[in-house]
């Protein structure tokens, strides 16, 4: 069953749902309205990248009406990774999951879905809305990304997108109100628990850096190791192995 917070639409295609759901909150819906499309034909990813959206994979994007400040909106995002990471859990016994800094999950070291958030400030930058986007790799995933891909048919497991949706939002609406009750540390102790750690090269938004994960501190941000001990907190990038 979804919780009686969501209230799911459901379409058979869409440019995207990140877009349709920006839109919908410009006309003033309020928070709980899920938007989910079978296939997408312009699937945003993070940092300008494109989101590969055939049929066969889940795309959903989820509004929420935060009353904390702007700085902490990308704490959703752990959350979201966290709620995505259980629903596979549940779905794929036995799969090797992990977190990747700082929203992918990964099975078998491969990403499996992608979370975007898009933040809706006012003219006064007060917090007016947030939009999370999430994609699962269900039945398909894409050959030639940035990072190697994998779907759970490909690690062995067939399920329904609904069923994944499901899973999903029940286990997103635990997180959120763990989230907004208890404050970040929880979300930080769960993910850092499920974390892929080790040595790693974060690729910044101008150059790049080496070193080892030490963590993520109470804003979400990225702490690197360098091989002479200092630490480097990250803001943006992406992680590999
Ligand atoms: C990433 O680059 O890892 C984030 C991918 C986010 C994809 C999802 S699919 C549903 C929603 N609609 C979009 O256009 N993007 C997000």
């Amino acid at each position: 069953m979804i919780p009686p917070f969501f209230r799911v639409q459901v379409l058979e295609e869409t440019t995207s749902t990140n877009e349709d759901m920006k839109k919908a909150a410009a006309s003033g819906e309020v928070e709980g309205l899920v938007i989910w499309a079978k296939r997408q034909t312009a699937g945003k990813g993070r940092q300008g990248r494109v989101w590969d959206s055939p049929q066969g994979n889940l795309y959903v994007s989820l509004l929420l009406r935060p009353s904390c400040a702007a700085r902490d909106l990308g704490l959703y995002s752990f959350v979201t990774a966290l709620a995505v990471q259980e629903a596979i859990q549940k779905l794929a016994e036995g799969a090797d999951i992990k977190l990747k800094w700082p929203n992918d999950v990964l099975v078998s070291d491969k990403k499996i879905s992608g979370v975007l958030l898009e933040s809706i400030l006012g003219a006064d930058g007060k917090v007016e809305g947030l939009v999370i986007g999430v994609g699962i790799n269900v039945a398909e995933h894409p050959e030639k990304t940035l990072y190697p891909a994998t779907s759970l048919r490909a690690e062995g497991f067939e399920r329904d997108v609904e069923d994944v949706l499901e899973a999903f939002l029940n286990a997103f609406g635990e997180w959120k109100m763990t989230f907004e009750r208890d404050g970040f540390r929880p979300v930080r102790r769960a993910w850092l628990a499920e974390a892929r750690g080790g040595e790693m090269t974060v690729r910044l938004p101008k150059g790049q850096e080496n070193g080892t994960f030490a963590g993520i501190d109470d804003r979400g941000r990225l702490i690197l190791r360098a091989v002479d001990g200092s630490e480097r907190f990250i803001d943006t990038g992406d992680v590999f192995f």
